[in-house]
Order: C-alpha cells, then structure tokens, then sequence
C-alpha cells in the first residue's frame, strides 16, 4: 500500500525476512509494512507463521535454540535484527501482549510500576503517574483504582488483558502487538476492548494476530493473510474482504465466515 499522507514513513519494514525453527521454514520472504495510527490485522490457519511474525517484531525468538532468519526488519528505519539491538529497549519500544495474558504474582500497581522501575524510573510519584495513566487508557482505572494494592492474580481474564496491555502502554510504546487478543474473552469484554484498541490506534502501530476473522474484518484497517508462511494477500480491509485479489484469499475467507 502507497504511505499514507499523514503518516508517510512506515513504522515497520519487514524487508524480505525469513526464519526457520531447526530447518523447517516458519515464514517465507515476508514484504510488509506497518504504520502508526494503523490496526493491521494477520489472519491465518494454525502454524502459517502468525505468531512467529509478532514475535520476530521484539525479538522472542532469542529464546528459542535452532531459530535461524534472514532479511531485515526495520523499526523506524533501524534494523532490529542487528546483534547489539539493545533488548530490553527493543521490547519497551515494541510491546507484546501475548497469549495467555498474564498477571505477576504481585499487587496490580506493581504489575506495572515494576517494569518502570527495571527501566530505571526512580521517582515515586512519575511512577504513580505512569502507572494510573496507564491503567486509563486501558480503561482499568475505574474498576481497580480502590485495589491497587490487592494481588493481580485473581483478576478475571478480561482484566488480566487490559493489565497486560497497561504494562506495555506504561512504556510509552511505538507499537504494540496483541496474539488472539479475543482468546478467553466473552462477548462483552470483547467488544469493550475493541473499542480500547479503536480509541488507542493514533497513538501507536497496531498488530494483531487472531484466529477470529470477523474480529479481524471489524477491528482492523488493513488486514493479511498468511499460509505457510507465506504472505498471500494484504490489503485495506473492506476491499481485502469484499474483493480480495487472490483465489486463495477467496477460498480462506468463505471458508471461514
Ligand atoms: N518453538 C517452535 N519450535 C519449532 N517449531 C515451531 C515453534 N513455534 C512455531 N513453530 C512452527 O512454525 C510454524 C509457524 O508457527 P506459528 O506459531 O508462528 O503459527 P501461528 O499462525 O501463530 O499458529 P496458531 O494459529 O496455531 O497460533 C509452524 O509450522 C509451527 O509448527
Ligand atoms: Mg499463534
């Protein structure tokens, strides 16, 4: 897709990358870019490389032994890939909002504040500040503002999302990637962090990955489709799902609405 005018450079190039885990290709010479101000949504069967492609976005895949890639990805015109990327940065600058979503084993302030304070936030009150204004814009303040010094533990699924996505906005990140951000989450719940991921979407270059095509045909603007691996079709949304341009983008999407 042509820039758009007001955000004219991309936010994230995926430059002809490709990985393998032991050998065996996960994603296949992926061309793609990413804009701020822009929900791009990936859709997919089970393994065509959705979770692979967040993950490769803040580097997770240093974890994994026999992970190998090729290509560049670009963040603000910086190749990440490159060995003296400094992770913890990397990943405050891209956050993750993985599945399952999890709580820390510790009050729902420190789920947050302990992040900033590993960052080298000192100051108590920037911390109180970061922390509530966090929770507000993941829409959580209202609910847990009188128990920020209860443990995050026994917080219901949909609460435990908007706490993982509190802990990266704390960051104040430049993207953020959410995998199944539907997954564990009823209808209502759902539909309110839709309207999260609406309201926050100037800010920040979204990803997400999802299992749910409807959610992808609502909640994005540009939408993509992988199979194994590949990168088959990526287009503004409507028309990727009205018209799409390839026979197999047709065949996925009747298949599954
Ligand atoms: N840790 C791993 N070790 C080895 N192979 C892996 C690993 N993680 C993923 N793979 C393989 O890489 C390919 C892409 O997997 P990936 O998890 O990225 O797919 P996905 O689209 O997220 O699938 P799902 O919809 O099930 O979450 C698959 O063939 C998968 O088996
Ligand atoms: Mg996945």
């Amino acid at each position: 897709m042509n820039p758009s005018p007001t955000h004219p450079h991309p936010k994230i190039v995926f430059d002809q990358f490709s990985a393998w885990y032991q050998n065996s290709p996960a994603l296949e010479n992926i061309n793609l870019q990413m804009f701020t101000g822009e929900r791009l949504a990936i859709i997919g069967p089970a393994g065509s490389g959705k979770t692979t492609l967040l993950h490769s976005l803040n580097r997770l895949f240093d974890l994994e032994s026999g992970f190998r890639h090729q290509g560049q990805i670009l963040l603000s015109g910086q190749n990440i890939l490159e060995p003296e990327v400094d992770l913890a940065d990397l990943r405050r600058r891209v956050g993750l909002i993985g599945t399952p979503a999890t709580a820390l084993p510790v009050s729902i302030f420190e789920n947050i504040a302990i992040g900033l304070r590993m960052a080298g936030e000192r100051h108590r009150e920037r911390i109180y500040e970061r922390v509530e204004s966090s929770l507000k814009e993941s829409r959580l303040w209202d609910e847990v503002k009188h128990q920020l010094d209860q443990t995050a533990q026994h917080l219901p699924i949909g609460l435990v999302k908007r706490l993982s996505l509190a802990r990266a906005l704390a960051f104040e990140p430049e993207v953020l990637l959410f995998d199944e951000p539907e997954s564990g989450l009823d209808n209502i719940t759902a539909t309110l962090f839709e309207d999260i991921l609406r309201d926050i979407t100037p800010k920040y270059a979204i990803v997400f990955a999802t299992n749910d095509i409807k959610l992808a045909a609502r909640a994005s603007d540009r939408t993509a489709l992988f199979l194994k691996g590949a990168l088959v079709e990526c287009g503004p949304t409507r028309r990727f799902f009205t018209q799409p341009a390839q026979a197999a983008t047709h065949d996925f999407i009747t298949e599954r609405f």
